[in-house]
């Protein structure tokens, strides 16, 4: 039977009314709900570097736009399965804006919809705004490394134990001298990954769970954000403006480097990316297209991704972008939020995204994705109360 409180009859909403151009619009309709999603009222939204680049090089007309959100479930589908979901639970999570299929449905939005088996639960110790820094980066890091990569996924049990050790180890023990605040369990072959940009949002969170899986990052970023990904879990930071910067990582990695996850996915990270990789060749993933000029070596398998993927529906849009419905992607991702949910209900394990918090709700997110697009924003994610 469907779970629901009284609902308005239309909505505000920020609608894509051209290239560059959005506007928040009244009396819009709420999103129709499949039987296996929710209905969210949302709470907080968070502007990803998607949503401006959409709007500027693929806008859908009339559409929503928006992918972060956190909020509490005002209706729930017949045939969700995920039990812990009520009326009035706090989520967080990811919804495909600027959808060329679903018009009504995007995060800048009074309401959005999602499926149940794709939500996080927001956690007692977590507020709405730092729930949705972590809406897009989560999945994009199953979707991006692990899924690929098939790297082990950190082990909830573990970690609490890891983290009560770490909190009850004193101040004055050598060991705990690291700058690291997580939990850093470390195997004797330890294994480095590049995360090229750590202090984007989907970099930041892939340096806390790659550590966590026993791996060892190391990544680039501007030198004022060098102690930030520390703290997160990089065992080293490297200033990628410095011509030396790919030949540094490759000396530090001792040639063995065999992964790079590339935030920023332009010529010039590419080509960084492939001077760190070692002799042995290896595994680059972009967020983007790749650029194929900077596709210089044959023992490097480029590939880049698309977390809208997981959500199992084609994606209708022009080349590269197109992709058909995915099973295979929407049941990895159901695992991966399954199996991820009890990491962000440990309190203090995964840290959210340093918070911007900008004024004036849906209005305010305007002026906010402009502020995106100067690329005025380092370290932080950009988030707005509605
Ligand atoms: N494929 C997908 O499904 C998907 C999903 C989500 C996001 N994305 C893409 O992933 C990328 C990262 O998103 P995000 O939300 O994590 O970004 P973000 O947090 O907004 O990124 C901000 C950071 O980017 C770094 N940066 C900016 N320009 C750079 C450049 N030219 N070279 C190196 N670093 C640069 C800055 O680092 P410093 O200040 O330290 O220099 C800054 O801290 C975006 O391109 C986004 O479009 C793709």
């Amino acid at each position: 039977m469907t779970e629901t409180l009284s609902l308005p009859n239309s909505q505000g909403a920020l609608k894509v009314h051209g290239l560059g151009d959005v506007r928040l619009q009244d009396n819009c309709p709420l999103p129709f709900l499949e039987d296996d999603q929710i209905l969210v009222r949302v709470r907080c939204v968070a502007i990803n570097p998607v949503d401006a680049k959409v709007l500027d090089m693929g806008p859908i007309i009339g559409a929503t736009l928006g992918c972060e959100f956190s909020g509490d479930v005002a209706k729930l589908g017949p045939a969700v399965k995920n039990k812990r979901l009520k009326v009035g639970t706090a989520v967080f999570g990811c919804v495909y804006g600027n959808h060329p299929g679903q018009l009504d449905n995007g995060a800048f939005a009074e309401f959005l919809v999602v499926a149940g088996d794709l939500v996080y639960l927001l956690p007692i110790h977590m507020s709405y705004q730092e729930g949705a820094t972590l809406g897009v980066s989560l999945p994009t890091v199953g979707m991006a490394i692990y899924y690929p990569w098939k790297f082990p996924l950190p082990h909830a049990d573990t970690m609490r134990q890891q983290l009560l050790a770490s909190t009850n180890t004193p101040r004055n023990d050598p060991s705990h001298a690291q700058s690291h605040s997580s939990p850093l369990p470390r195997r004797n072959d330890a294994q480095h990954v590049l995360v090229y940009g750590g202090s984007t949002a989907m970099g930041a969170m892939a340096l806390q769970l790659l550590r966590m899986s026993g791996l060892v990052p190391v990544c680039t970023c501007s030198p004022q954000n060098f102690a930030m990904v520390k703290a997160l879990g990089a065992a080293e930071a490297f200033d990628y403006h410095k011509p030396s910067c790919g030949d540094d990582i490759c000396k530090y990695t001792a040639g063995t480097l065999a992964y790079a996850y590339d935030c920023i996915t332009d010529v010039a990270s590419m080509r960084i990316c492939y001077k760190a990789l070692g002799s042995g060749g290896g595994k680059y993933m972009g967020l983007d297209p790749f650029p194929l000029r900077a596709h210089t070596r044959r023992d490097v398998k480029p590939d880049w991704t698309i977390t809208f993927t997981m959500f199992n529906k084609p994606l209708n849009l022009g080349r590269p972008f197109y992709r058909p419905a995915r099973p295979k992607d929407r049941a990895f991702a159901e695992g991966w939020y399954e199996n991820t949910q009890p990491l962000v209900d440990i309190p203090g394990l995964i840290k959210p995204h340093p918070v911007d918090l900008g004024s004036g709700g849906l209005q305010g997110v305007v002026r906010g994705l402009a502020r995106m697009r100067k690329g005025d924003v380092s370290g932080v994610k950009l988030i707005y109360t509605l």
